[in-house]
């Protein structure tokens, strides 16, 4: 059985006293929460104060990404073993805004895996479809080719070390959920993907995420989908109340 992983993305929102707070009300809320793995990524600055926040929880952070080389003359840049020297257990890769405003490719992509992998960080990685790719009738190629160019790349030992999240970009921020239908679709997808480039062991284990405006009252019928095996969420991990009646759906 895969366990859920319940994992939320700050994006570029809350200070460090906002993230304390956060956790003043969220911790207090899932502590008694068990057999569900419960991330939170906060933005790189504040990744100390939810550590800090969290210690000796059920609670793990993560980093929302990570660049390839362990240190060195890259201005503005954050390497896998510093987010793990801060407390962080998890990283975010190739999120969709990265791909979309910062240039990340699939290439990208497999090099920040490895290099979290690397670090003892479980990176958490992400593929999804664009609108006009869906009307197109070009979801499965997309996915499949995303995951060609990208972790199809790790060797087996690598990937078993991975979680995949599937998030169609027409759905984040606009309210838009995928249909429980349309994400456990697009999970067979990847999953058949894993099956063919790692085999079928690694296929049912593979934990496989979906993000895209899941709210408190959609969790659980995504969840009821047995390709799904937890949710990424971006705006409405921001509040407390909300993401723990997420975490506990
Ligand atoms: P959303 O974002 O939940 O606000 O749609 C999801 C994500 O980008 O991970």
């Amino acid at each position: 059985m895969r366990k859920p992983l319940m994992a939320g993305n700050w994006k570029m929102y809350k200070n460090a006293g906002e993230t304390a707070a956060f956790f003043d009300t969220f911790r207090p809320a899932v502590e008694k929460t068990a057999g569900r793995d419960i991330v939170l990524c906060p933005v790189f600055v504040n990744i100390p104060a939810a550590v800090a926040a969290t210690a000796g929880s059920n609670i793990g952070i993560g980093g929302q990404n990570l660049y390839w080389v362990r240190e060195g003359a890259f201005t503005g840049e954050v390497a896998a073993p510093m987010l793990k020297a801060a407390g962080c257990s998890w990283v975010l890769v190739g999120h969709s805004e990265r791909r979309q405003y910062f240039g990340e490719t699939d290439e990208s992509v497999l090099k920040k895996t490895v290099a979290a992998l690397e670090a003892g960080l479980n990176p958490i990685v992400c593929v999804g479809e664009r609108l006009q790719e869906r009307e197109a009738g070009e979801t499965a190629a997309v996915l499949q080719s995303q995951f060609t160019g990208g972790i199809a790349g790790l060797t087996p030992q690598q990937f078993a070390g991975v979680v995949i999240a599937y998030e169609p970009v027409w759905a984040i921020g606009t309210g838009k959920t995928a249909t429980p239908e349309i994400a456990s679709d697009a999970h067979k997808v990847i999953r058949q993907a894993v099956a063919a480039a790692f085999g079928a062991e690694a296929a049912s284990a593979v934990r496989i995420l979906y993000g895209g405006s899941v709210k408190p009252d959609n969790t659980a019928t995504l969840m009821a989908k047995e390709d799904i095996d937890g949710v990424l969420v971006g705006g409405a991990s921001l509040d407390p109340k909300s993401f723990a009646a997420i975490v506990n759906y």
